[in-house]
């Protein structure tokens, strides 16, 4: 009896998707003897996904506590359905507001700070995230906003991926004989169908009003690209040794890997592959000529990206003249004041450059103007937000460079 008991409690377990056995649990481990990975996965997006981690999650939680109420610790636990998807604790009842306003510790408050403790999900889409995926479930119909209570379009983060056990590393390889510490299993997931591993979590998501927020699979899925996200995001292949630290009485096999960086404007310069740009000097006037490359908008992903067109009219060596365009988008709160998407009423302009776009800017030029720079740049949070969310990183003040080039008038 007590042995199906125990049975009954391990499924239980396997079926919350809860504790995940020490030694894979963390990046770290696994960097031991994949230092190539880890090395280059450190320096993504990916690796900071958490509120402890990322300081522009951070203010952005901050934001929609101060305006609706929400403990940023609740909201954190809704949004890490994609952010943190094998957090235990996925949300929090009423009580934990009580807790919180009458200062003592209940059973909630202990269950939501153990689930921000959780090492983890510290580590934001770690190894295990990924490398432990069995299958991946799309229906429609599911929750996708980062309210767990609303149905929307279709499913994501932890509802779409279905982890299989601990000590299996699923990915582009069949079982090898070099694997001692956990198994191998190959999977079409990490192969031909890799976009629907990226797809879980960037496809799309809406907030509670269904205003869009993130829509790069859509995108895609219009741009009918044949090249794989991986192909530009984790760069070409290169054949390999896995591990090469781990040395056996066999010779290790040649694979074609790739590079672990989900490559972004912060440890990359793919942002300076995303347009096709030129410039004309015609009668007086000043064209800009610009073409989306890429299978998504440019900007895509998160709604605060923006890129910056910068024309500066000169006068020897001195500007005379700044003329600025924006590529971003504009979200409204029910006063018609600019706020951020997840608690926005409204999405009032999209000024991306869509799938195979090409858009010109003429703007006339300037008298007594000897030369005109145009500068292109790329910015993780649009200015307008900066002030809005008080965000003081330099990582998100600074601005990257896309393109930049100088006419003689
Ligand atoms: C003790 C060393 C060691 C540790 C620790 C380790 N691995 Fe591995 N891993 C290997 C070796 C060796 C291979 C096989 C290489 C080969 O076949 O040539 C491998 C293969 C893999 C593969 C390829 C799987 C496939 O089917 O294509 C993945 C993915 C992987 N490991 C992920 C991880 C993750 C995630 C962790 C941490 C949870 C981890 N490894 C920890 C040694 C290790
Ligand atoms: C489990 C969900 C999940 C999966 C699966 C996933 N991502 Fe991400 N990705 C995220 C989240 C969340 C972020 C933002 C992290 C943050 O806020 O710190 C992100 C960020 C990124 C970025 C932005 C990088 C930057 O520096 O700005 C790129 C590029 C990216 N992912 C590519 C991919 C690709 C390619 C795949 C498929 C191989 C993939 N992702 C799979 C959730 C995921
Ligand atoms: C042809 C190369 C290419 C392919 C294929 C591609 N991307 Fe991109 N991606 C880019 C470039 C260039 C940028 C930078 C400009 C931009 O934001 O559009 C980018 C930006 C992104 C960003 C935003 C990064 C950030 O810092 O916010 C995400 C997220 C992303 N891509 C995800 C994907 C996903 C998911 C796929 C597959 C469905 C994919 N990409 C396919 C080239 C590519
Ligand atoms: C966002 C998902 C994601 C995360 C997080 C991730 N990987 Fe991978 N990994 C992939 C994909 C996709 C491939 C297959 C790329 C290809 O060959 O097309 C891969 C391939 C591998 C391979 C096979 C060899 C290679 O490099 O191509 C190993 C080993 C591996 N990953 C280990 C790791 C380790 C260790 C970590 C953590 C430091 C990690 N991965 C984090 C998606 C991920
Ligand atoms: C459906 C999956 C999903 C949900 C739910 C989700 N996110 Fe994200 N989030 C992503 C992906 C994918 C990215 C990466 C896009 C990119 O880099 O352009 C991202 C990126 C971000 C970024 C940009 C971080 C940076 O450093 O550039 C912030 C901030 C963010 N999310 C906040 C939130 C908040 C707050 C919530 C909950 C209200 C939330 N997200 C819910 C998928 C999700």
């Amino acid at each position: 009896m007590r042995f199906v008991t125990l049975i009954f409690l391990c499924f239980l377990t396997q079926l919350l998707g809860a504790k995940i056995d020490e030694r894979f649990a963390k990046s770290e481990y696994c960097i031991g003897c994949h230092q190539e990975q880890g090395k280059d996965w450190k320096t993504s997006l990916h690796s900071k996904s958490h509120m402890t981690k990322n300081p522009l999650y951070l203010k952005t939680l901050e934001y929609i506590e101060a305006k609706k109420f929400i403990y940023k610790e609740v909201q954190s636990l809704r949004c890490g359905k994609c952010h943190n998807p094998r957090m235990d604790t996925k949300d929090a009842d009423i009580s934990y507001s009580l807790s919180r306003a009458y200062g003592f510790e209940n059973e909630e408050s202990k269950k939501v700070s153990e689930a921000l403790k959780d090492s983890t999900s510290q580590d934001g889409i770690s190894c295990i995230i990924c490398h432990n995926v069995e299958k991946i479930e799309y229906k429609a119909g599911d929750t996708n906003s980062s309210n767990p209570h609303k149905k929307t379009h279709r499913n994501s983060g932890f509802q779409a991926l279905k982890f299989g056990p601990n000590d299996v590393m699923v990915g582009p390889f069949e079982e090898s004989y070099r694997t001692t510490y956990h198994k191998m299993k190959q999977v079409p997931h990490f192969q031909e169908e890799v976009n629907k591993l990226c797809f879980a979590c960037h496809y799309s998501s809406q907030n509670d009003k269904n205003i869009p927020l993130y829509e790069t699979g859509i995108e895609y899925e219009r741009s009918q690209s044949t090249e794989k996200c991986v192909e530009c995001h984790m760069g070409k292949q290169e054949i390999n040794i896995i591990a090469p630290n781990v040395k056996g009485s066999t010779p290790a096999i040649q694979r074609p890997t790739r590079r672990h960086l989900f490559a972004g404007a912060r440890n990359s310069d793919i942002v300076k592959q995303s347009l096709k740009i030129s410039l004309e000097n015609k009668s007086g006037f000043l064209h800009v000529l610009l073409e989306n490359i890429t299978p998504h908008k440019v900007p895509t992903g998160f709604s605060g990206r923006e890129i910056e067109i910068e024309v500066l009219y000169k006068k020897n060596n001195q500007i005379i003249k700044k003329v600025t365009k924006k590529l971003n988008t504009l979200y409204l709160d029910r006063h018609g004041r600019e706020t951020i998407s997840y608690i926005a009423d409204e999405l009032k302009s999209d000024d991306r450059l869509d799938l195979n776009e090409k858009r010109e800017y003429t703007i006339q030029n300037v008298d007594g103007a000897t030369q005109v720079e145009v500068n292109f740049w790329y910015r993780l949070i649009k200015e307008s937000l900066i002030p809005i969310l008080k965000i003081e990183d330099e990582v998100y003040l600074k601005k990257y460079p896309i393109y930049s080039k100088e006419l003689k008038l």
